[in-house]
C-alpha cells in the first residue's frame, strides 16, 4: 500500500491518519478498460490510486492520459509500453494489476503480476486454452496471491434474482437448462471486425463470449461442468458466405472507415464518426497495426458464428446451449427444468458495445438490430399457477452490473464475502473457460471431451462454490 494522501478533502474520515490507498495498475488500455479505470479515479479515488498504464500502443495510452488529465479530473499517470511491463511492476509497486488486454495475452500478464507479488483482477475470459489455464493455476498456487475474474454478468440484478430463486428451491432441484444466446448483426458483427475473429487471439467466441454464459450456468446451478460435445460452423460472416447468398458487393473493401463504397453497408463501422474511436483506435493504427473496422465479409476468419453444445455437470444436470452471431435480435432465453417446476428467464435488452465511448457517442446503438424488450422472469411451479417475479428497475452499463461489480472491487467497505457467491476466483474462471475450450476441441475431434483431461480442476469437488 502507498503512504496515501495527507488529511484533507481526500481523507473524508478526518481521523488525521493518511488513508492507505490501494495502488492499481492497468495493462490493456483499449475500449473496455475505461469501465474500470473511471471508477478508480472518480467514485473510489479516496481509497484507490491509479499508478500506471501499460499497452502495446503508446497512442492508446496517451488517449487515456488525456482523459485522465482532462474530463476525468485526475492526472496523467506513467505509461509503459508492453515490453516494459515488469519495469512498471518494479517501479510503481501496484497492489493489484487489472488485466484488460486481448484475451490470448491475459495469462502472460496474470502470471507475471502474481510472480511479482501482486493480486490480479482479469477481464473474462481468464485465458484462451488449457495450457495457459494450467500456467495461471500453477502461478496462483506458487504465489498464494488472489486472482479475480470480472464476470460482470453475475452482478446484474435480474440474473442475481434467478440465482436467488434457484437457491431458495422455487422449482426444486434443477435437472436441465436450455440457454439460447443471440448476438445481433450489430454487436455480433463487431467480433468479426477485429482480433476476436482469429481463434488464436480470442479462443473463438465459445471462449471469448460464451465464457459469460457458461459461468452463469455454473453459478446458477452451483455446478461444475464435466463433459462437452459441440458443433460449430462459420455460416454467415466471411467472404465465401456473403458471395454465396448474393452479398458479394459487401466484400469489396478491406475496411469501412474512409471507404465511399461502404456508405450504405449495414455492417459498416466508421471510426471517424466518433471522437473516442478516433483517439483510441484511429490514432493508434500506426503504432499498433490494429484495425478496428475490418470488413466482416473478408477471407481469413477462423472462428464460428453459430455454435451449439451439450454440457453434463459433475452433479448430473445437462445444459443445452446455442450461440448465434448474426441475429436480428440480441439477448437470451434461459429455461430451467426443476423437479418441482420450471423457470423461464428472458432478456432482450439491446446490444452494448464496449469501448472507451461515452453514452453520448454510442452511435452504433442507434442502428437497427437491437430491439429492446426488457427482462422478465416467470416461475411455473408444478400444479400451481405461474407467476412473474417482480423486479426493481435497473440502470447502467450491462444491466447495472458494472456499477455493482466496481463497488466490489474498489469500495473500502465492500464485504469480503457475498451472499450470492458472486466473487469468482481463478478456479471458477477456469470452470467457465474450460467449457468453451472443450467445445472447440470437441468440434475439432467430433467427439465428447472430458474437462478434467484438459485441466484437472479439483476432481473431488462437486459444486462450484467449493472452488475458489
Ligand atoms: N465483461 C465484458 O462485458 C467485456 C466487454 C468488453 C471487453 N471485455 C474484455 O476486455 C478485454 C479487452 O477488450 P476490449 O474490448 O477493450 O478490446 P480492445 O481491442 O479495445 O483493447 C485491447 C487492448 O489490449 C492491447 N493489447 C493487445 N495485446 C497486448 C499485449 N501483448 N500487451 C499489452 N497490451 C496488449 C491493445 O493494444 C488494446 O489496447 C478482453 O479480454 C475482453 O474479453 C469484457
Amino acid at each position: 500500500m502507498s503512504p496515501g494522501l495527507a488529511p484533507g478533502p481526500e481523507n473524508p474520515h478526518g481521523d488525521g491518519l493518511p488513508p492507505m490507498k490501494k495502488r492499481i495498475a492497468f495493462v490493456g488500455t483499449g475500449g473496455r478498460a475505461l469501465s474500470f479505470i473511471e471508477p478508480v479515479v472518480t467514485t473510489y479515488r479516496a481509497t484507490n490510486e491509479l499508478v500506471g498504464l501499460c499497452d502495446l500502443s503508446p497512442a492508446r495510452m496517451a488517449y487515456y492520459n488525456g482523459l485522465l488529465a482532462g474530463e476525468l479530473g485526475y492526472h496523467a499517470v506513467p505509461a509503459y509500453p508492453a515490453d516494459r511491463f515488469d519495469e512498471m511492476l518494479r517501479k510503481e509497486k501496484p497492489d493489484t494489476v487489472f488485466v484488460c488486454t486481448k484475451d490470448s495475452t491475459h495469462h502472460d500478464y496474470i502470471v507475471r503480476a502474481l510472480e511479482a507479488g501482486c493480486d490480479v483482477i482479469t477481464e473474462k475470459p481468464m485465458t484462451t486454452d488449457a495450457a495457459k489455464c494450467r500456467a495461471i493455476l500453477d502461478a496462483q498456487r506458487a504465489t498464494g496471491r488472489r486472482v479475480r475474474v470480472a464476470f460482470n454478468y453475475r452482478w446484474a440484478p435480474f440474473r442475481t434474482k434467478v440465482k436467488e430463486l434457484i437457491a431458495n428451491g422455487a422449482i426444486g432441484r434443477i435437472r436441465s437448462v436450455n440457454l439460447e444466446y443471440l448476438l445481433d448483426t450489430n454487436h455480433g458483427a463487431d467480433y468479426f471486425r477485429r482480433w476476436h475473429a482469429q481463434a488464436a487471439e480470442s479462443g473463438t467466441l465459445l471462449v471469448h463470449k460464451s465464457t459469460h454464459h457458461f459461468d452463469l450456468v455454473n453459478w446458477w446451478l452451483d455446478a461444475i461442468p464435466a463433459q462437452v460435445f459441440a458443433y460449430g460452423d462459420l455460416v454467415f460472416y466471411g467472404k465465401k458466405n456473403a458471395e454465396a447468398r448474393g452479398d458479394g458487393a459487401l466484400t469489396k473493401y478491406p475496411r469501412y472507415t474512409g471507404e465511399p463504397a461502404a456508405k450504405g453497408d449495414p455492417f459498416r463501422l466508421d471510426l471517424d464518426e466518433s471522437a473516442s474511436f478516433r483517439g483510441l483506435y484511429r490514432a493508434a493504427e500506426a503504432d499498433s497495426g490494429y484495425l478496428r473496422d475490418r470488413n466482416v465479409f473478408r477471407d481469413g476468419i477462423d472462428i464460428h458464428d453459430q455454435m451449439s453444445l451439450n454440457v453434463r455437470y459433475r452433479t448430473g444436470e445437462v445444459l443445452t446451449y446455442s450461440l448465434v452471431c448474426y441475429s436480428p435480435r440480441e439477448g437470451m432465453r434461459v429455461t430451467f427444468n426443476g423437479d418441482r417446476g420450471r423457470i423461464e428467464y428472458h432478456e432482450f435488452i439491446g446490444s452494448h458495445m464496449n469501448r472507451a465511448v461515452r453514452e453520448k457517442d454510442f452511435k452504433i446503438e442507434e442502428k437497427p438490430g437491437s430491439e429492446a424488450e426488457g427482462e422478465w422472469i416467470k416461475v411455473y411451479p408444478h400444479f400451481q399457477t405461474g407467476y412473474t417475479v417482480p423486479m426493481p428497475p435497473v440502470a447502467g452499463a450491462h444491466g447495472g452490473a458494472d456499477e455493482i461489480l466496481n463497488r466490489s472491487f474498489y469500495a473500502p467497505d465492500a464485504p469480503a464475502t457475498d451472499q450470492w457467491g458472486r466473487f469468482a476466483g481463478h478456479e471458477q474462471g477456469a470452470a467457465s473457460i474450460l467449457v468453451g475450450i472443450a467445445g472447440v476441441e470437441s468440434i475439432k475431434r467430433n467427439q465428447p471431451v472430458n474437462l478434467t483431461d484438459l485441466v484437472p480442476l479439483r476432481p473431488e469437488a462437486r459444486h462450484l462454490s467449493e472452488l475458489v
